[in-house]
């Protein structure tokens, strides 16, 4: 696969497509029924399409006023690493540029080392004043 051949659309992938990204990414799974009730919910997305087949996606929730969440970051295995990360968060930006007002925040949970992507796109550590807290239900 190259990453040349990538193409970004303004959709956002469909919950089968949304499950087995996850999966394929390493990222905690979601149910099929988690998916098809929380992704209509979705205020803008995107996806990487190579040839036809989804190989990347992102979105951004909320309530579309004060708060914005950015979530589900994913790059296929093979295409990590040659900045289809970085496409997906430019397309993101872009749009919360645009439709955020002022005083909402922007927040994510950064996996790992993917903090060193979105420290690009102006995001910054909150800790120690204050820290990602979740549960997982089920
Ligand atoms: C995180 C992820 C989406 C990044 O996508 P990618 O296509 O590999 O990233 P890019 O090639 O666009 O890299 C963008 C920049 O972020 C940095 N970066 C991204 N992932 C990184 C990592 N794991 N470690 C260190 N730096 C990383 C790169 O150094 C790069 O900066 P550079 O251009 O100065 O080299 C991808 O690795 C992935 O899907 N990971 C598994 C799922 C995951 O953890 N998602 C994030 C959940 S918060």
């Amino acid at each position: 696969m190259a990453a040349a051949q990538v193409e970004l659309v303004e959709r956002f992938p469909g919950p089968g497509d949304y499950c087995r990204l996850r999966a394929e990414a390493g990222m905690a799974p979601r149910t099929i029924e988690a998916a098809r009730r929380g992704l209509p919910n979705t205020l803008y997305g995107v996806s990487l399409l190579h040839e036809g087949a989804v190989v990347g996606m992102g979105r951004v929730i909320g309530d579309g006023g004060c708060f914005f969440i950015v979530v589900d970051i994913a790059v296929v295995p093979a295409l990590q690493g040659h900045g289809l990360g970085k496409r997906i968060m430019t397309a993101l930006d872009a749009w919360l540029r645009a439709n955020a007002p002022p005083s909402a925040v922007v927040s994510l949970a950064a996996d790992g080392d993917a903090k060193y992507l979105y420290a690009r796109f102006g995001f910054a550590e909150t800790a120690p004043f204050s820290v990602n807290m979740e549960y997982q239900v089920g």
